[in-house]
C-alpha cells in the first residue's frame, strides 16, 4: 500500500524535524558574545555572592558578582588560577536612592550583565578566559568586547585577572 507507506515518510520525517527542532532550543538558541562566544549561564540568578561592588559616577552603578559552585570552591580554598569551569557573572544596577530612606543606596534599573568563563584551552590568548556582555539578555558589539581583556589583564594580573576578591 503506498500510500500508507507514505504517510509513515512524512510522518517520521515530520517527526525528525521535531527531534532536530528540540535539539537546536537546547542547544543553539542562547545568544553569544562576538569574538569569545559565551552565553549567559542558565540559572545564574540564583548562584552565590563573592561581593558587592560600586562605581563612581557618572556611571553610578551598584553591582554583585556572583560565581558557579566551581568558582565559589576555589575562592574559599584560595585556589589560584582558578580551575577550567569557573564562571562568574556581574550583575549591575543603577544607584539610586532609597525613597523610604534618604541615606539608603539600592538599585534601580539593571544596567549590564557580564560574564567570565575559565577555559585554559580555548582561551589561551586571554589568560584562560571568556568574556560576555549582555544588555537586556543581548551580548553587545564586538568593540566592546575587544576592550575586556586589556582592562582585566592590565590592572587585575596578580589575581589571575580577576578583580573581585570574596567578601566574608
Ligand atoms: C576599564 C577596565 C575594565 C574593562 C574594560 C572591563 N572590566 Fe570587567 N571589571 C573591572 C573591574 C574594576 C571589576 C571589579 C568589579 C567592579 O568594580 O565593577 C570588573 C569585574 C568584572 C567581572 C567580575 C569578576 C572580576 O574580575 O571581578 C566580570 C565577569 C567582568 N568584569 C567582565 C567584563 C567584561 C565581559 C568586559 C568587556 C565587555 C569587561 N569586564 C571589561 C574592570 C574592567
Amino acid at each position: 500500500m503506498p500510500r500508507i507507506s507514505r504517510m509513515v515518510l512524512v510522518g517520521s520525517s515530520a517527526l525528525l524535524a521535531a527531534v532536530l527542532a528540540v535539539q537546536a532550543g537546547a542547544e543553539g538558541s542562547a545568544p553569544v558574545s562576538p569574538i569569545y562566544g559565551v552565553a549567559l549561564p542558565k540559572g545564574y540568578r540564583s548562584w552565590e555572592l563573592i561581593a558587592p561592588a560600586q562605581e563612581a559616577p557618572p556611571l553610578d552603578e551598584l553591582r554583585t558578582t556572583l560565581g558557579n559552585p566551581t568558582a565559589m570552591k576555589a575562592y574559599r580554598a584560595g585556589t589560584q588560577p582558578f580551575p577550567d569551569g569557573t564562571v562568574l557573572v556581574k550583575l549591575a544596577w543603577k544607584h539610586v536612592q532609597s525613597p523610604e530612606f534618604a541615606p539608603a543606596s539600592i538599585p534601580g534599573a539593571a544596567t549590564t550583565v557580564q560574564v567570565m568563563v575559565k577555559d585554559s584551552k580555548r582561551y589561551a590568548a586571554t589568560g584562560g578566559w571568556g568574556f560576555g556582555r549582555f544588555v537586556n539578555g543581548q551580548p553587545v558589539d564586538a568593540a566592546q568586547h575587544q576592550t575586556c581583556w586589556s582592562c582585566h589583564q592590565s590592572r587585575a594580573a596578580g589575581h589571575d585577572f580577576v578583580f573581585t576578591r570574596y567578601a566574608p
